[in-house]
């Protein structure tokens, strides 16, 4: 979900021509694979399928408690669990959770829900939004005592903040480790809002990209009068927020772990709504580095959570290993490795070989932990490495296919604004447009 869509375009053609950069094997491929052709399912042509994009400023569903890049819209989740032609109290998955917009959607619904992401900052957020009562009182530090050996050296938090400020915040959230479980989530996403408003002149024109102070001088400097202040008062718009809010008692269950393996029972699963990271080489560890450093875990010099999140710009040696990808996935990676541009054949084919690999996981396990007849609702979002076309969307419906997803709808939404043309050199190589798309499966009744 990383653009603007605008107005949503039915699908009611297949769109495989005039497209720069979309190979002859490619559309061979996608010319034997028949999207269906729909009224917006309600017999009058009127449109049933909402637009996923989450508007510019988006209050509903708590989503403005923290700015988690690529959420979808919580009106979207709730109107694909709410639409569902299953009945009773049901559970609902996102394996790729993010901030929970879909376990607070399916939550107020009074459905059960599992969320899960491999990035901790997400579960915390997912936290705040899902499970930390209306009630909850902000919490002071003025009393806190900073200890004379509070220690400095090491702390992620260092890229940005001199070693007084540094201390400071580390006392914080040492402190919050004692606090009830509720502060402790509205007092650590309190934190990531604090550091990421206090840093903001670290950010670039790519949203999800931070900029560390290369000198001792550049390192950020307050009080700590100033460092409480902005603690406390982040504290209290999370409480009013929250006091707006109003969850049910139904079970949540928010999980820091992999797709590609998700710690569920077979067949336990009724609904899935979710969105997996593009191959656009978002890197979400190094996009949520300050926040990871509020936990105390420095992406930058420890490399394992960035190697294991989807769409990493690293590269695991695990992951060269043989793939189970279907024909076009295999022939978008073999368009990459023979273009003419330097390390396609080498670091860019691997590294989209690797999300591919991980893609496939994910929908693997997806249904792995389906019942039959269960539904997936999923959002993706097409792309370009240079000039060519990367079809996302067909290809997680011939990958999801493969898996027992059957197709029921395909609604694609017009994008404005790629990420890759913020990037002066992705911007020299003609692209066509590109959409969003809303993909419904269900699950196969008998495999
Ligand atoms: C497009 S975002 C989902 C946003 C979410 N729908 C929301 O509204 O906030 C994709 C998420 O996948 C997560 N992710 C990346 N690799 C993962 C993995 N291997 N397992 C689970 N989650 C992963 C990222 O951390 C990110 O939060």
């Amino acid at each position: 979900m990383t653009t603007n869509a605008s107005a949503p375009t039915q699908v009611t053609e297949r769109r495989t021509v005039d497209v720069p950069g979309r190979s002859p094997i490619l559309s061979a491929l996608q010319e034997a694979l028949p999207l269906p052709v729909h009224d917006g399912g309600n017999g009058n042509g009127a449109r049933r399928v909402l637009s996923p994009k989450r508007p510019a400023v988006e209050t509903a569903g708590l989503a403005d408690a923290f700015p988690y890049y690529a959420g979808f819209s919580f009106d979207w989740a709730t109107s694909c669990i709410s639409n569902t032609q299953l009945k009773g109290v049901l559970t609902v998955l996102d394996p790729w959770n993010g901030s929970g917009t879909t376990t607070l959607a399916a939550n107020t619904l009074g459905h059960s829900v599992v969320g899960l992401d491999r990035n901790p900052v997400a579960s915390v957020v997912a936290q705040l939004r899902c499970k930390v009562p209306m009630n909850v009182e902000p919490i002071r530090f003025s009393s806190l005592r900073i200890r004379a050996s509070a220690r400095t050296q090491n702390d992620p938090l260092n890229y940005w903040f001199d070693d007084i400020t540094t201390a400071r915040i580390r006392a914080w959230t040492s402190h919050l480790e004692h606090a009830s479980p509720s502060n402790r989530t509205m007092g650590l996403v309190a934190a990531f809002r604090a550091v990421r408003s206090l840093t903001k002149h670290f950010e670039g024109s790519n949203p999800t990209w931070v900029k560390r102070a290369s000198e001792n001088e550049e390192r950020l400097c307050f009080t700590h009068s100033e460092i409480d202040e902005a603690f406390f008062s982040e504290q209290v718009f999370l409480a009013s927020r929250l006091s707006s809010v109003p969850r049910t008692s139904a079970s949540v269950s928010l999980l820091t772990a992999d797709s590609a393996a998700l710690p569920l029972a077979t067949n336990s699963i009724d609904i899935i709504v979710t969105s997996p990271p593009y191959l656009t080489r978002i890197d979400y560890a190094v996009a949520y580095a300050r926040e990871l450093a509020v936990l105390g875990i420095d992406v930058f010099s420890e490399k394992t959570l960035r190697k294991a999140l989807m769409g990493t710009t690293l590269t695991r040696q695990a992951s060269m290993t043989p793939s189970l990808l279907g024909p076009m996935a295999e022939a978008l990676l073999s368009d990459i490795s023979q273009h003419a541009s330097k390390a396609s054949s080498s670091y860019y084919m691997k590294q989209a070989k690797q999300y591919l690999n991980d893609l496939n996981s994910g929908l693997r396990e997806s249904a792995r932990v389906s019942k039959p007849g269960a539904e997936m609702h999923l959002v993706v979002q097409d792309s370009y490495y240079k000039d060519v076309l990367v079809p996302l969307a067909e290809i997680c419906i011939e990958e999801a296919k493969r898996y027992g997803w059957e197709l029921q709808e395909h609604e694609m939404f017009p994008v404005k604004r790629l990420l890759t043309t913020l990037n002066t050199s992705a911007r020299a190589y003609k692209k066509g447009d590109v959409s969003e798309s809303v993909i419904t499966f269900t699950r196969r009744k008998h495999d």
